[in-house]
């Protein structure tokens, strides 16, 4: 395609679509064909960050003082449009982020399912009525709007992650400014096409696309966002996390994962196997859910080996547009780059390997950010191997003596995002759901995925001790008023100093 075929896209603020002010752009490329260039974005900066909150902060009365059953409309309106367009945001995302068709229209259908979850909680109860030491008091809480809030979303789910956060944003009454990766605006522009055709007001969701690093500081330092959202790297969510609270502001962070399965001895292998791989490869391993260490009792240590390898050797990797494809490329060359040193770690200390362990090159490859889907054995549980966060199709698979021992190391991480255990003995089940330190534990299942109806985050340094979706997801995305209301007529003479002292009265 000639440059001059390229499209650019604009930034969307107070209704209006528009380029970044000073003219820039970025150029959003295809990573499993980098010489696809799929269009050119507003390389966005303070000003254009300034205009968009300025625009949020204008629509923040009018959209809190609309009925939460009217806001549920609309979101519910965005869920059928997003389904009937469903085709085309996932073979966006594929283009874009690189994940296979598959996972990308399992993607775009949880979208749906979130937009419809928070559609009906537009209609559920907004507050509790408490007792009161007073029998005339009707007491009362209220979970009102933040006001506006800042949505700081990643490439790895360019359409859940960003629903997640926008639709109980917007359901709870707030308005938003959307900062979306700068590797994946293309879902991120069809999402807010979605949701204005849905009948969104102006100014209630604004997307500005830029680099972290050139709009970020604007949105995070700016008192009038009470609210920032954030789900990406650990160095990245303690910075802002930093900012945001210094100002006085609230901020949510999602952070990394070192996520373990525990292989007992009396598992299932196939299916410990078949969801281990999953878990590790699917979307290139880039997920803060992944699958990254496999912690095996000794008796079924080398069964479960073998089978874990025997079937990444039987993954495709390749174009996620494929349609045999398995695995597909990491995002970027950075990502692609910074997966590589560790493979290159690997080599220089001599783990064991036993798939994979390095990148996929060639005219088949066109090019693109492909990893082999790797397997090392027998690693040091001390090593960068077994502590850092990955994020690509690397699996280590770790001998333990017995649960303890599994437990220990599976605990022995700065992380407690998501962790599994596969075994039928429903005790030692039940017990991995206490001893683990994980905001998400899953019993002879993958350590990736999330309902919407539930809680989602996690443990240690893998988030800032908020959850989202479900009706969690209220608990950052509202603040609570508590309401005393007392009866007019009610005669209220002062106490006499000689009158016995009622603890619940505030006047004792
Ligand atoms: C999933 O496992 O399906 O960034 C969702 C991430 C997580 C979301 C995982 N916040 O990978």
């Amino acid at each position: 395609m000639a440059a001059t075929d390229v499209r650019t896209y604009q930034n969307y603020i107070g209704g209006e679509w528009a380029d970044a002010r000073g003219g820039a752009t970025l150029e959003n490329r295809n990573p499993a064909n980098p010489s696809d260039l799929i269009g050119l974005w507003p390389r966005s900066g303070a000003g254009d960050m300034a205009a968009a909150i300025d625009a949020a902060v204008a629509a923040a009365p009018g959209w809190a003082g609309t009925s939460a059953l009217k806001r549920g409309e609309i979101l519910l309106r965005a869920a059928s449009l997003l389904e009937a367009r469903a085709g085309e945001v996932a073979a966006a995302m594929t283009r874009e982020e690189g994940k296979t068709g598959r996972e990308a229209t399992g993607e775009t259908l949880r979208g749906v399912a979130i937009l419809r979850y928070y559609a009906g909680e537009g209609s559920q109860p907004v507050g509790e009525v408490y007792p009161s030491a007073n029998t005339r008091t009707l007491l009362y809480t209220l979970h009102v709007p933040l006001g506006v809030v800042g949505i700081i979303t990643p490439w790895n789910f360019p359409v859940a992650i960003p629903l997640w956060k926008i639709a109980p944003a917007l359901l709870y009454g707030n308005t938003v400014v959307f900062k979306p990766a700068e590797l994946t605006p293309l879902t991120a522009t069809l999402l807010v096409h979605i949701l204005e055709e849905a009948g969104l007001p102006k100014g209630a969701l604004n997307l500005v696309v830029g680099l972290g690093a050139e709009v970020g500081p604007t949105l995070t330092g700016d008192p009038r966002v009470t609210g920032v959202s954030f789900t990406g790297s650990n160095r990245v969510g303690r910075e802002i996390g930093r900012v945001v609270q210094e100002r006085g502001g609230k901020a949510q962070l999602e952070l990394g994962g070192k996520n373990p399965v525990v292989v007992l001895a009396d598992a299932d292998l196939d299916q410990a196997a078949a969801l281990t791989v999953q878990g590790a490869m699917m979307s290139a391993g880039q997920k803060c859910t992944a699958t990254s260490r496999a912690i095996v009792e000794r008796p079924v240590l080398e069964p479960f080996t073998r089978k874990v390898v025997e079937r990444v050797e039987s993954l495709v990797t390749g174009d996620g547009a494929r349609e045999r494809t398995n695995v597909s490329p990491l995002v970027s060359e950075a990502q692609r780059d910074r997966v590589k040193e560790y493979l290159d770690l690997a080599r220089e200390e001599g783990v064991e390997t036993l798939a994979g362990g390095g990148l996929l090159e060639g005219a088949e490859y066109q090019g693109g950010h492909f990893v082999q889907p790797t397997v090392y054995a027998d690693v040091r549980p001390d090593s960068r191997l077994a502590q850092e966060e990955i994020f690509g199709p690397v699996v280590a698979i770790i001998p333990a003596e017995d649960y303890e021992e599994a437990v220990a190391l599976a605990n022995g991480v700065r992380f407690g995002l998501s962790a599994s255990i596969f075994t039928r003995d429903i005790v030692r089940a039940l017990r991995f759901a206490e001893d683990i330190k994980a905001g998400i534990v899953h019993i002879n299942g993958e350590t990736a995925g999330a309902e919407p109806q539930v809680p989602f985050g996690g443990m240690k340094e893998s988030s800032s001790y908020s959850r989202e979706q479900g009706k969690a997801a209220a608990q950052f995305f509202t603040q609570t008023k508590t309401v005393y209301l007392d009866h007019p007529a009610t005669p209220h003479p002062l106490p006499a100093p000689t009158d016995p002292v009622d603890p619940m009265d505030a006047a004792g």
